[in-house]
């Protein structure tokens, strides 16, 4: 078998056997194949696309890159939650400890900053001390005691979606809803979990930019889960604004702080708390959504989701107290402040533009080797539909280098978009697959 020529046939449209795809991922992951083949590769199936078949496959050869953590040791029934990325989307690291409250396992294998989009990786790696390279041993211990844990890829789970989760961030194709699926899939089968929640976002701010083929995405997940016999739901959800006022690492740890002190955005609150909601349910923690959903606020009201978090910080080596007291995460160095010149009403906010922004500034990665600023980022001052006078601030942009503040300010200043009527009502949670 030639590497060239399977990416040749993949590039003509043809699909590929379960052995030439796991050829392909193999090679990648020993290094035999090198970035050069991986990233046409990509390509390729950026534009050909692949059938449901190829997709399982693909899937199976990236959770055989590694191998399928045993955690039949820990008891309970053990279930993640992923969304596909969105900008400003912080909900994991407040429906994971608010499940966990409850009762459920919640093994969470994390992502890192893609596109324009954020990574919970990233975000807990901006509190100081906190360790998301743990040992599979480490993991485990940490599972077991507080039943939650924060891990990424590692040598045992998918490190084939490691490399290419990478590379596709620097070769422009994040956005193949084959890629995404296997890339989110084969985290998640290779964790031995009972259920996943999915938040498949749609939108402006989202990979999947319309609901079809956000649903083609939610289908495809749920259908892959199905056929390993995992209980998968997948939320189809709004991303046409950033979720809560706050995009970037260090500033989205201080919003979901509030947010689970009860002191958190609306739209924010309610997304997690929804998916929280659903993981205790798949969890069998209660036996119907709505005790589901009265059980999640519960944790939430009574600040056990919050003690949680902490208590998880503290156990990955983190110092919890940044969750008091904000000073203690990495800051930025000045602010900027963008305001409008024109009174009306706030009908759009592009959340890609507010993503590239965050990401120029060094909120995301460029190129693979580049390295994230924690501090870095926007909050927002306005939300979509709401009433705004000419002078108003927007947002603010918090930087630490001046280089790109320029571009930035350009993109944040376009995302904005004012209007003389108020926009009508958006849903946020459109659609459920299962
Ligand atoms: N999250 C992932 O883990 N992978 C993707 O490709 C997109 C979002």
């Amino acid at each position: 078998m030639r590497t060239v020529d399977l990416i040749h046939r993949k590039r003509d449209g043809e699909e590929l056997s379960p052995e030439e795809l796991n050829f392909i991922v193999g090679g990648y992951t020993s290094g035999e194949i090198p970035d050069y083949q991986m990233s046409a590769f990509l390509m390729a199936v950026f534009f050909s696309n692949m059938s449901d078949r190829e997709v399982s496959a693909l899937t199976d050869s990236m959770v055989n890159s590694g191998s399928v953590l045993d955690l039949s040791s820990i008891p309970g029934v053990k279930v993640d939650k992923h969304s596909t990325g969105g900008v400003g989307d912080k909900t994991s690291l407040i429906s994971a400890p608010l499940a966990a409250a409850a009762g459920v396992i919640v093994p969470m294998v994390s992502g890192r900053a893609l596109g324009h989009t954020g990574g919970t990786l990233d975000k807990l790696e901006s509190i100081p001390g906190f360790r998301t390279d743990l040992t599979v041993d480490e993991f485990k211990e940490i599972l077991g005691e507080h039943k939650l844990a924060f891990i990424g890829q590692t040598p045992e789970i998918s490190p084939a979606d490691g490399k290419m989760y990478s590379l596709r961030d620097a070769t422009a194709t994040v956005e193949s809803i084959p890629l995404i699926a296997s890339s989110i899939m084969s985290k998640k089968m290779a964790v031995n979990l009972d259920a996943l929640v999915l938040d498949v976002k749609v939108g402006s701010g989202a990979f999947m930019k319309k609901q079809v083929e956000a649903r083609r995405l939610a289908q495809m997940m749920v259908g892959i889960g199905r056929r390993i016999d995992k209980r998968v739901q997948a939320l189809i959800t709004d991303m046409n604004q950033p979720l809560g006022y706050a995009i970037g690492n260090a500033l989205e740890v201080m919003e979901v702080s509030q947010t689970l002190q009860n002191a958190g955005p609306a739209d924010l609150t309610r997304l997690s708390l929804e998916l929280a909601a659903r993981m205790i349910f798949l969890g069998k923690i209660t036996k119907t959504l709505d005790e589901a959903r009265e059980l999640a606020q519960s944790k939430l009201l009574d600040g056990s989701g919050y003690r949680k978090l902490k208590d998880v910080i503290t156990a990955q080596g983190g110092d919890p107290q940044v969750l008091d007291r904000f000073e203690l995460l990495p800051n930025a160095t000045g602010a900027q402040e963008i305001t409008t010149s024109r009174g009306g009403y706030v009908s759009a906010i592009d959340a890609e533009l507010i993503g590239q922004a965050s990401s120029m500034i060094g909120a995301g990665r460029n190129v693979m080797e580049d390295t994230i600023d924690p501090a870095v980022g926007v909050i927002l001052e306005v939300k979509v539909g709401q009433k705004i006078d000419p002078g108003s601030i927007l947002c603010r942009i918090y930087y630490t280098g001046d280089e790109r503040l320029e571009n930035a300010a350009e993109l944040v200043e376009d995302a904005f978009k004012i209007s003389q009527q108020a926009p009508d009502e958006r849903d946020l949670i459109l659609e459920v697959v299962s």
